[in-house]
């Protein structure tokens, strides 16, 4: 099986991700209410994966139908409850946007070829997936120097989309052209997916990587340690403002003070190009406990007042490039990126 999810028939199945690195367990999500909940939870995520697995959802939720409800009220309840489990991945409505979409050509065709083709579409959105982080990787390897000591954030691997990943997919190809790579791994608190995710990631592709907690990374960058700086992205805007989880914005200000390359490597889906900056961005509030724990134990007063932004915008002017599958884009990244878009 693949490592985040899996749908099979009347269920999807996700890898546990707050579970690893230490144990691999699955669940079994048999309607889209499941779905929902279990993006909320952190059972799964990463944009790209996100909107994956709430197109699964949207299958299961017309599967189930209850029967004093129409497809058209059970479509429009499952679209609205899944889009509204995490606010900042751009993946998770274009995936509903495309789904929606095909609802729209067949709804008058019968419920089983409904399915069918709402199937084929979820299924359709996987592979194309892979195939464009596959892209990713190679574009963005062509940045990668013979020899590099790269940090990243958070996770934008296999885990957090339908396989190879983004950020973690160009380094992945980097290695496999035989590049000399080590990688720094962020710890990302408060969910530590650098520390648990990346590090499972990579240790499985046998790519070096050594582990920082996230207030390490200016002092690393500033002894020459650190050559380039690549994340994933959750959601960017017209001007190329990227959203990304909380601390790539110090992050890509330290590369600037250093003079190190920063990039951003996502889908060209998880731009929204209605957004003209990262000022329009809705960034999502996470639960204090979240911050006031880490895992089960207290880390300081129940009640103690808690910031828990789950990401930052960071702005185009400190981004070098952003790896799309259409291309590599260069500021000033807004004409790029509505050339691209026409393509
Ligand atoms: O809160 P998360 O774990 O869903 O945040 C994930 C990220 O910020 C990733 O970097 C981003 O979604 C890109 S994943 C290919």
């Amino acid at each position: 099986m693949w490592p985040a999810f899996e749908f099979q028939e009347d269920r999807l199945i996700l890898l546990d991700q707050r579970l690893l690195p230490f144990e691999e367990k699955y669940v079994v999500c048999s309607d889209y209410e499941e779905v929902a909940q279990a993006i909320e939870k952190m059972i799964i995520r990463g944009a790209p994966a996100i909107g994956l697995v709430a197109a699964y959802g949207v299958v299961l939720g017309l599967k189930k139908q209850a029967n004093d409800c129409s497809l058209n009220e059970i479509m429009e309840m499952v679209i609205v409850r899944l889009s509204r489990t995490r606010p900042t991945a751009r993946n998770l409505f274009w995936a509903l946007e495309r789904m929606k979409r095909v609802y729209e050509e067949v709804k008058k065709e019968g419920k089983e070829r409904i399915i069918e083709r709402l199937t084929q579409e979820a299924r359709q959105l996987e592979v194309e997936d892979v195939a464009t982080n596959k892209k990713i990787g190679e574009l963005g390897a062509s940045l990668i120097p013979q020899e590099a000591t790269i940090l990243t954030h958070c996770n934008a691997g296999e885990l957090a989309t339908a396989g190879y990943g983004t950020a973690l997919g160009v380094i992945k190809w980097a290695w496999e052209q035989g590049k000399k790579i080590k990688v720094i791994a962020g710890e990302t608190r408060p969910w530590l997916q650098g520390a648990k995710l990346t590090c499972w990631e990579l240790r499985r592709a046998r790519i070096p990587v050594t582990l920082i907690t996230d207030n390490m990374a200016g002092w690393l960058m500033r002894n020459g340690e650190i050559n380039l700086v690549i994340t994933g992205a959750d959601r960017i805007a017209r001007n190329g403002d990227t959203a990304n989880k909380i601390g790539t914005y110090s992050l890509a200000v330290l590369a600037k003070e250093n003079k190190i390359p920063f990039y951003v490597a996502a889908p060209f889906s998880t731009i929204d190009l209605e957004l003209k900056s990262g000022q329009e961005i809705v960034i999502e509030e996470r639960a204090p406990d979240e911050v006031r724990k880490i895992g089960s134990s207290w880390i300081t007063y129940p009640d103690i007042p808690v910031r828990n932004p789950a990401f930052d915008v960071t702005p185009a002017s400190l981004i070098t490039s952003i790896i799309t599958e259409k291309g590599i884009l260069e500021p000033p990244f807004e004409s790029s990126i509505i050339r691209l878009s026409k393509d």
